[in-house]
């Protein structure tokens, strides 16, 4: 059963525990979420100057609609304005500001009638993102910045939240990506030949959840819902906002989803940023989530790099 709870009136810690659990919720539109959707309209609309963007995809030659995503989406990541109207959100939402850590926010468009499906507006096969090294606790806040429609959205396939997918995770580790697949997401317009970890079955794609929440409503569940991007057959591009959260005290205690079949190495956590001061996360804790990973790998991981095309 998936249960999806609207506006409840629970505290966080409550909200984390019903998502680890596989609940989905959605909040209204609230003066930070729509904060936030303005400030990213603002952009989207300078860099389509007199075009509807959501119609753009009708009137651009493909190269030239690609281009401009591949110039707009890391703009919006790297805006200082992101980050404060991110951090107003989740203050908004009683979030403790100095246990919740959060990744920048990310653009994410889905073309209609498979005009653009791959690298910089990639259509997200079925996926988990503990698959991609993401912890079990991390939680994906979802928002359309314009308005959706069940042709656009996402989809939540419950019956894998208890069972496992066979799945390419075994061969994923989040350094190795970070270094030679990430730059060259803007390159795969019309192919994507990045290995990412997909299903390696055949998925029951129903039945299904869609959530279809209002402009700059609030859609959130665990990252470890298998969730896919629909096909897009409503005629307009779909643009979005997602994030994602963790609370450090259970990053610590484990406090999280079940795994059912994840077998990635390396983890995501150093991306974090903390509420508060937009500090990362600490070393000694991204640390106890290395698994298994090899030594030399981990000795050449660095400072983190901000990436803008992962989960497109
Ligand atoms: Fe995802």
């Amino acid at each position: 059963m998936t249960t999806v709870l609207s506006n409840p009136a629970i505290t966080d810690d409550e909200r984390r525990r019903r998502l680890y659990a596989g609940q989905v919720m959605v909040y209204s539109a609230s003066p930070a979420s729509l904060a936030l959707v303005e400030h990213a309209r603002r952009m989207i609309e300078d860099a389509f100057g007199s075009i509807n963007p959501q119609t753009a995809q009708h009137e651009m030659p493909v190269e030239d609609f690609a281009g401009l995503l591949a110039e707009l989406k890391p703009k919006f990541i790297h805006h200082p304005e992101s980050k404060r109207r991110l951090q107003e959100l989740l203050s908004e939402f009683v979030c403790d500001r100095d246990k919740t850590y959060f990744d920048v926010p990310r653009m994410r468009t889905s073309t209609a009638n498979d005009y653009l499906s791959s690298g910089i507006s990639y259509a997200f096969h079925a996926h988990r993102d503990t698959w991609y090294s993401a912890p079990f606790c991390q939680l994906n806040w979802w928002i359309p910045i314009y308005p959706v429609v069940p042709e656009n959205v996402m989809a939540f396939h419950p019956r894998y939240w208890s069972n496992p997918v066979r799945n390419g995770s075994r061969r994923y580790n989040y350094y190795e990506w970070n270094k030679t697949s990430r730059q060259s997401a803007a390159e795969h317009i019309k192919t994507d030949t990045r290995d990412q970890p997909k299903p390696e079955e055949p998925i029951e794609l129903e039945p299904q959840v869609r959530v279809v929440p209002e402009v700059g409503g609030v859609m959130l569940f665990s990252g470890n819902q298998l969730h896919s991007t629909v096909p897009n057959n409503s005629g307009r591009t779909r643009f979005s906002i997602d994030f994602r959260t963790v609370n450090v005290d259970d990053v610590v205690n484990r406090h999280e989803a079940p795994n059912v079949d994840s077998e990635c190495t390396g983890t995501s956590l150093r991306d974090f940023l903390r509420t508060r001061d937009f500090e990362r996360i600490a070393e000694d804790v991204a640390l106890t989530y290395e698994g298994e990973l090899p030594t030399q790998l981990s000795e050449r991981y660095d400072s983190c790099t901000v990436p803008f095309d992962r989960f497109q």
